[in-house]
């Protein structure tokens, strides 16, 4: 093999993305990887913009300029790539070095670019695991301390009201047992969550679970004068899951959608399968298809600084809200080996997305 050979064997195998990108800023070779990072074939970005795979990335052009002018190497830049097919996109890290001819002067860029939204979902699932053990433990510490002087005063409130003859009294005391009350629901949920609790598998019908909640939910979501809408995949075949767990987290995640909703709104459950997402079998470490369901309300939306609180156990913007639902359903599908994500922005609505691996036995 010459050597001209070995270094096209290399560039076609590496994992790694590779362009060469001339002065103008025009790819002139892309490997492999690139088609498939990017799931397009050569012809579709060769001679044409590098702005076809990363698009509105001026800085990326403003380095390759330096790179061509001053023979600047850059390393790590982070930023988004655009897969046209599907229209996603998807964060990459690039480098970017010159390459000289025999006269040392700039001759052409090459790019190395490395995929990174697996990285970043591990990334992103690791943190949100941190969180829910670290205040697991505390909370299950703390709803114990507050447990029994909590139902001393609840016992003493209801002995006293016995006693009482005013009527205004009475209500007051009321008010007393009916909030201690709502304080140990509140601890019980929470010891709910905290206590270890491994799901326990059978078949079950995704769809099913849904129409259940849809039943049940009905009336508080016409009461607003708000209305469900279905789209399910036919082909879904029932999983091996934990049913009433699902049914708790798909409760939630519709509950929470009914109480964003405006009068009149709408929300919208989508099934699908997809083979993109990055879930693996925990054994043999195949990648797994995976049921995504997807919870989409046409409410208010949520301001981007409540996005990264959301899955903190007791975040809630609601007067009576826990602020459980969201940190017991990630917890519960990640029991499953699955993933959820939240996609909102303020005025727009919010899509909620529940991964759930397609284990079939
Ligand atoms: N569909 C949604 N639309 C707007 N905000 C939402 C939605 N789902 C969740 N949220 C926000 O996330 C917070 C936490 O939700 P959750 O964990 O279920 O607790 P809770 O419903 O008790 O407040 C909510 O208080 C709300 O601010
Ligand atoms: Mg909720």
């Amino acid at each position: 093999m010459d050597s001209a050979d070995a270094y096209h064997n290399i560039v076609s195998f590496l994992t790694d993305g590779i362009l060469l990108v001339s002065d103008e800023a025009t790819i002139t070779l892309g490997n492999q990887a690139i088609e498939e990072m990017f799931m397009v074939s050569k012809d579709s970005f060769l001679n044409k913009p590098l702005s076809k795979l990363i698009p509105d990335h001026p800085q990326i052009l403003e380095k390759l300029r330096d790179t061509f002018d001053t023979g600047t190497t850059f390393r790590d830049v982070e930023c988004m790539g655009f897969r046209k097919p599907d229209k996603t996109h998807f964060p990459i890290n690039i480098c970017i070095s010159p390459i000289l001819d025999k006269s040392a002067r700039v001759e052409s860029a090459i790019l190395l670019v490395k995929d990174m939204s697996l990285l970043k979902d591990l990334q992103e699932t690791s943190q949100q695991i941190d969180r829910i053990s670290h205040l697991g433990t505390l909370a299950l510490g703390m709803a114990h301390e507050i447990k029994n002087p909590l139902l001393a005063i609840s016992g003493s409130a209801q002995l006293l009201r016995k006693e009482l003859g005013d009527e205004d009294q009475v209500k007051y005391m009321d008010i007393v047992i009916s909030e201690t009350q709502r304080i140990n629901r509140m601890l019980e949920r929470m010891l709910d969550f905290t206590r270890p609790k491994s799901p326990s598998f059978q078949t079950t019908n995704i769809h099913k679970i849904l129409e259940d909640i849809i039943t049940l939910e009905k009336d508080p979501l016409s009461q607003k004068e708000g209305s469900f809408s279905q789209i399910y995949d036919p082909s879904i075949p029932t999983i091996q899951a934990d049913e009433d767990q699902l049914r708790q987290v798909f409760l939630n995640l519709i509950q929470n959608a009914i109480q964003a909703l405006p009068d009149g709104g709408e929300i919208r459950l989508v099934t699908r399968i997809s083979s993109d997402y990055a879930i693996r079998d925990e054994k043999s470490q195949a990648p797994l298809l995976t049921i995504v369901v997807e919870i989409i309300d046409t409410g208010p939306g949520i301001p981007e600084k409540h996005l990264n609180e959301l899955f903190t156990p007791f975040f809630t913007t609601k007067k009576k809200g826990s602020g459980l639902g969201l940190a017991i359903s990630l917890k519960i599908v990640e029991d499953h080996g699955g993933k959820m994500k939240i996609h909102s922005k303020e005025g727009e609505g919010t899509t909620v997305q529940v991964f759930l691996p397609m284990r079939q036995s």
